[in-house]
């Protein structure tokens, strides 16, 4: 069966973005974005793939956009629909891939929260302002595989709690 994830931060008030960037610095957080994320294939909208600034590498980078027309290291398509179909067709092809992971942002994550089996969600302790949010989900639908709470220090603004779900 081929995953398709979403892997996101979020407030507890659903914020996941302020101003083309994320809301805090929980850098432990993002180890755990690239030690998930790294060999799959990752779909993005054009506004984080700017906010993040280059393709990431390690990762099959696959960007939905209608402005950006190519570019070095990621494949662009200009519906989500279109990024999901060529990513199934590369997982049903090679054993080495078999999970596609949506990694925002807000656009990409509403379009898509129907047909992803799996979440991956990061609860940032905090309730903040910001001007793109994650769509609400029902747990009721969701089984909790794992949980896994980190502390605010240095390196990490808030308490957070990484939760992995499977549809239930
Ligand atoms: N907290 C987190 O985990 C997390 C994760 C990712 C992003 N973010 C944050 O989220 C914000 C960016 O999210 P966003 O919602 O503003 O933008 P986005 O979803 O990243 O990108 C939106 C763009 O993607 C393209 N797009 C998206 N859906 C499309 C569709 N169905 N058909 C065609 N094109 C489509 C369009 O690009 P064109 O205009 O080029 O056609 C659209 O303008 C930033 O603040 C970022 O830091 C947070």
């Amino acid at each position: 069966m081929i995953i398709i994830s979403h892997v996101v931060a979020l407030s507890n008030n659903n914020v996941i973005g302020v101003d083309n960037d994320l809301p805090w610095n929980l850098k432990t957080d993002l180890n755990h974005f690239k030690e998930y994320t790294t060999n799959k294939i990752i779909v993005m909208g054009r506004k984080t793939y700017e906010s993040i600034g280059r393709p990431l590498p390690n990762r099959i980078n696959y960007i939905v956009s209608n402005t950006i027309k190519d570019l070095d290291g990621a494949s662009i398509f200009k519906s989500t629909e279109d990024a999901l179909e060529s990513a199934k067709e590369i997982c049903n092809m090679n054993e080495n891939y078999d999970e596609i992971v949506i990694i925002g942002g807000g656009y990409l994550f509403r379009d898509t929260l129907s047909i992803t089996n799996k979440l991956v969600l990061t609860n940032v302790d905090c309730d903040i302002e910001g001007d793109v949010f994650y769509p609400e989900i029902n747990l009721n639908e969701w089984k909790e595989i794992k949980s896994e709470n980190f502390k605010k220090d240095l390196d990490n603004d808030y308490d957070f709690v990484v939760r992995i779900y499977e549809r239930a």
